[in-house]
């Protein structure tokens, strides 16, 4: 393997624009999700909290639905050479499973992981080259709610297997779903996760998932980014609770760090107060049913093939092609 990596970088990740969506964030005191994946620290103890508490890591049947989506897929793929095309890959674990399944079908594969964090990236393209020839690798970092010209470097020669795994809930769908559907042709096919609140009783699910982010490796990831502006952990409180969310029917788990005395930062020269009793919202997380999961999927252009949901009912996973 060579000891270097070509990776594309859209200017959505440019110096530039991150610095302007970073002013935004802290202007706003509402901070884009994105934040939370910048550094290489942060992408390590996302992944290590992702390892203690994701239920794909740790129960079995949760994994066992995303098997069963990758074998739906790989079955259904009649072409012979397949780009899967990872969007916001992570670690790219679960695309890894798909690559190696598609490529035991006898498929060539191509990959693109694709993450607004330059270190996921390239934590995916060599967790992904167990299965891949690095030839038919090609690492993307961009930022996907802001990029506006993805068709031009996400739509491929092959047929294309976008993934969007995990992602939904940190994103207002409004917002996010035309871009991914824009990315799906007739020829192509999207598979889709959602956290999902389990059980009948929506309040009920959302309460038993709290502590999956209510402990101290989330609260140590979240809190990583105020660190790193020069607030410390004393100058207040990180809160987690279930909220409805104003502009869609759904609850989501939140997390905002209350000030309990004054702090003054400064960004690119530009100064930020925050005193006792102001809050600043680090994250939020919305939990939908597997019908609303359909419904929004339907809403953009997106038939459902066929749906896993894991017996615990926390995690959906949807197969699906442009209607
Ligand atoms: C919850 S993780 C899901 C990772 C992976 N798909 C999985 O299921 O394990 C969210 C991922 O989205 C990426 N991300 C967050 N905001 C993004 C954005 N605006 N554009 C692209 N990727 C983003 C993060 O860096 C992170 O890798």
């Amino acid at each position: 393997m060579l000891s270097v990596a070509n990776v594309l970088i859209h200017a959505s990740q440019f110096p530039e624009n991150v610095r302007r969506d970073l002013l935004a964030s802290l202007r706003a005191r509402r901070v884009n999700h994105k934040f939370h994946y910048d550094s290489v620290k942060q992408t390590q103890k996302w992944l290590a909290l992702h390892q203690a508490y994701s239920p794909t890591r740790n129960d079995a049947d949760c994994r066992a639905i995303y098997e069963k989506s990758f074998a739906a897929a790989a079955a259904q793929i009649k072409s012979r050479r397949v780009h899967v095309i990872g969007l916001g890959c992570g670690g790219g674990q679960k695309d890894t499973r798909l690559l190696k399944l598609l490529q035991a079908r006898g498929k060539e594969v191509f990959y693109t992981p694709c993450d607004v964090s330059a270190a996921m990236v390239l934590t995916a393209r060599q967790t992904a080259l167990a299965a891949v020839p690095e030839r038919n690798c090609f690492p993307f970092v961009c930022d996907l709610a802001t990029a506006d010209d993805l068709q031009k470097f996400l739509v491929t020669r092959h047929p294309s297997l976008v993934t969007f795994f995990g992602m939904i809930p940190n994103f207002e769908s409004g917002k996010i779903m035309p871009k991914l559907a824009s990315l799906v042709r007739p020829k192509d096919f999207l598979l889709f996760s959602a956290n999902l609140a389990p059980g009948k009783n929506y309040a009920a699910g959302m309460k038993k998932i709290l502590p999956q982010y209510d402990n101290p490796l989330t609260r140590d990831w979240l809190m990583t980014f105020l660190d790193d502006l020069g607030v410390e952990r004393r100058d207040g409180r990180l809160r987690f609770k279930i909220e409805d969310a104003k502009t869609t029917r759904l609850k989501r788990i939140v997390a905002d760090f209350h000030f309990r005395r004054l702090r003054r930062i400064e960004v690119e020269n530009e100064a930020f107060t925050f005193r006792a009793g102001d809050a600043i919202r680090l994250f939020f997380s919305y939990r939908c049913t597997p019908g609303r999961a359909r419904t929004v999927l339907n809403r953009h252009g997106l038939k459902v093939r066929e749906q896993w949901i894991a017996k615990s009912g926390e995690e959906g996973v949807f197969l699906c092609r442009r209607k």
